[in-house]
């Protein structure tokens, strides 16, 4: 019988297949402090964890036992892996449950950006709306629009496979070459090129702030950007200076650098649209990812 760390809490169902292990759970279900962590990890053999938890090399060192570090996300830049690699320990993420699920809320935020619904919903809250006319809430059109994607992983596919059905032009870059159409090898040609961009890159360092000031200012005036990869693909206070200054229409953020804190110059920028990093958040997915996580421990742990 091994001993599983697990992180934080799990939907219903989720733990059943560490059922034959000593499973720890955090009694409340908030992030461990990295102290906490340290300790917390000192006797086990595997971890469940969240993107939440930075599992840098303090802690996967302090985990002589550790074999196995089970990721409930696609995106493991919450792991140093080259310590995990050195430690002989294998982490796993949850490549492809989650594609659909993170596509519908870019799509989502791609057409709440550029319709700027939360400003109109907002008028019509505070009871600024002054009945219908011809000139308030005007959004730009997604139909037909030309949609660059910044990487072109599976999110990103699922984006694209969306975007057909509004009879929109996808181009896509990405560091290689996919050979598909709509590749464009250069991301400068590729902001200047579209209407609205939706980022899809995971987070490494040749990724970080890939979207500077220098690449906002190739958007066009009525340009959206959207993010639900990772915040710190994007230079928040440079996009936030774009917001404030016209310089693009709006923008869909679901992620930022230093979660859970929000920049304050994005909370106040205009027309920005902000969710809490909700990307895989649904009843169905979170549940496959978290089985797809235990799952993949309980079958790295064997008989042990
Ligand atoms: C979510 O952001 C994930 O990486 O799974």
């Amino acid at each position: 019988m091994a001993t599983v760390l697990v992180t934080r809490h799990l939907p219903d169902g989720a733990l059943d297949p560490l059922a034959a292990h000593e499973v720890r759970i955090r009694a409340v279900d908030t992030p461990y402090s990295h102290v906490e962590l340290v300790h917390a990890v000192a006797d086990v053999d595997a971890v469940v964890c969240v993107l939440a938890d930075r599992i840098d090399a303090e802690v996967i060192f302090a985990a002589p036992r550790l074999r196995v570090i089970g990721n409930v996300a696609v995106g493991l830049d919450n792991i140093d892996l080259a310590a995990a690699h050195a430690a002989g320990v294998q982490v796993l993420n949850t490549p492809g449950a989650l594609d659909e699920t993170t596509a519908d809320l870019a799509f989502a935020l791609i057409l709440a950006a550029s319709r700027r619904t939360p400003d109109a919903e907002r008028d019509l809250r505070s009871g600024d709306w002054r009945g219908w006319s011809l000139l308030d809430h005007l959004g730009r059109d997604v139909c037909g629009a030309t949609l660059g994607l910044v990487g072109f992983g599976r999110i990103a596919r699922a984006v694209a496979r969306r975007a057909a059905g509004f009879d929109m032009t996808v181009l896509h870059w990405s560091h290689r070459d996919t050979g598909e159409p709509g590749y464009v090898a250069d991301l400068d040609d590729l902001l200047v090129r579209s209407d609205i961009v939706s980022l899809h890159v995971p987070l490494t360092e040749s990724t970080r702030h890939l979207i500077g000031a220098r690449e906002l200012a190739l958007l066009r005036p009525d340009s959206v950007i959207v993010n639900t990869a990772r915040g710190a693909v994007i230079d928040e206070d440079a996009l936030a200076d774009a917001l404030e200054g016209g310089r693009i229409f709006a923008a869909g953020i679901d992620v930022y650098s230093e979660e859970p804190r929000v920049p304050a110059a994005l909370l106040h920028a205009p027309h920005a649209v902000l969710l809490p990093h909700i990307g895989s958040a649904t009843l169905a997915t979170r549940r496959r990812i978290a089985l797809m996580a235990t799952n993949g421990v309980a079958a790295a742990l064997g008989g042990s």
